[in-house]
């Protein structure tokens, strides 16, 4: 399935962290529509000139948006896909949104070994990918999925450790958390549906181009 019209270029944007930037770098290039804005009410939002239809989603159902083809392309963060795991090409780096997951304890828990760690609870928004990676560790842990807010879990004892993400530190000092391992970088990806992508090629791969070549332009400046 690919977004229902032909005429159209559906492009879905993540409401909160990424959505500023990502709106920004489009309009750079001309694909923008008016009215675009993260705290619009309307969700689509089209631009009949370009044959340009905006869509806001949820940060983590972006890319079920796009396996569906619900949207043709769209902008979302690498920990995201890792996390969600769907049928989607990832077609570019965009070089920005630059956070890494990672694993954080109340300073008063640290282990001097990470095994140490085996059988806490963990919360978190990416519980497979925590899974994952304590399964590659070798330990087994209890995962507590939460939506958002996750450093609040270890200061009122729903667990002891969170798998989140980090980008400048700050929340993870407020809160007096410590980063006790690394699990993956990641930054916001341009990604597409499988479908879209050949029946829309030349829209998707004009974009694909012209992005990069914003991003060359960027590392000249
Ligand atoms: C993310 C993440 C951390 C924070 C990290 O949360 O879950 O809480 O940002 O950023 P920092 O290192 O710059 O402090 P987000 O703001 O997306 O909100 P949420 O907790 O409601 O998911």
């Amino acid at each position: 399935m690919t977004s229902s019209d032909m005429n159209y270029l559906t492009v879905a944007l993540p409401k909160g962290k990424l959505f500023d930037y990502s709106a920004r770098m489009l309009a750079e290039l001309g694909y923008t529509a008016e009215g675009l804005s993260e705290k619009s009410r309307k969700l689509v939002i089209v631009n009949e000139t370009k044959k340009i239809k905006f869509i806001i989603t949820k940060t983590a159902d972006l890319p079920t948006y796009v396996e569906y083809g619900a949207a043709d392309i769209g902008i979302i963060g690498k920990d995201v896909l890792l996390e969600e795991e769907k049928n989607v090409y990832e077609l570019l780096d965009l070089q920005f949104g630059y956070c890494r997951l990672m694993v954080a304890v109340p300073q008063a828990l640290q282990q001097d070994s990470f095994s140490d760690y085996a059988h806490m609870r963990v919360a978190t928004k990416f519980p497979k990918i925590a899974e994952r990676f304590f399964r590659s560790k070798g330990i087994q842990m209890e995962i507590i999925k939460l939506n958002g807010s996750i450093e609040l879990a270890p200061m009122v004892g729903l667990a002891e450790m969170i798998v989140d993400i980090v980008e400048t530190g700050r929340t993870l000092k407020e809160n007096q958390l410590i980063e006790v391992a690394q699990i993956a970088p990641a930054t916001a990806r341009l990604i597409a549906n499988r479908v879209s992508f050949k029946m829309k090629f030349d829209r998707i791969h004009q974009l694909t181009e012209e992005l990069k070549n914003l991003l060359g332009r960027g590392e000249e400046r």
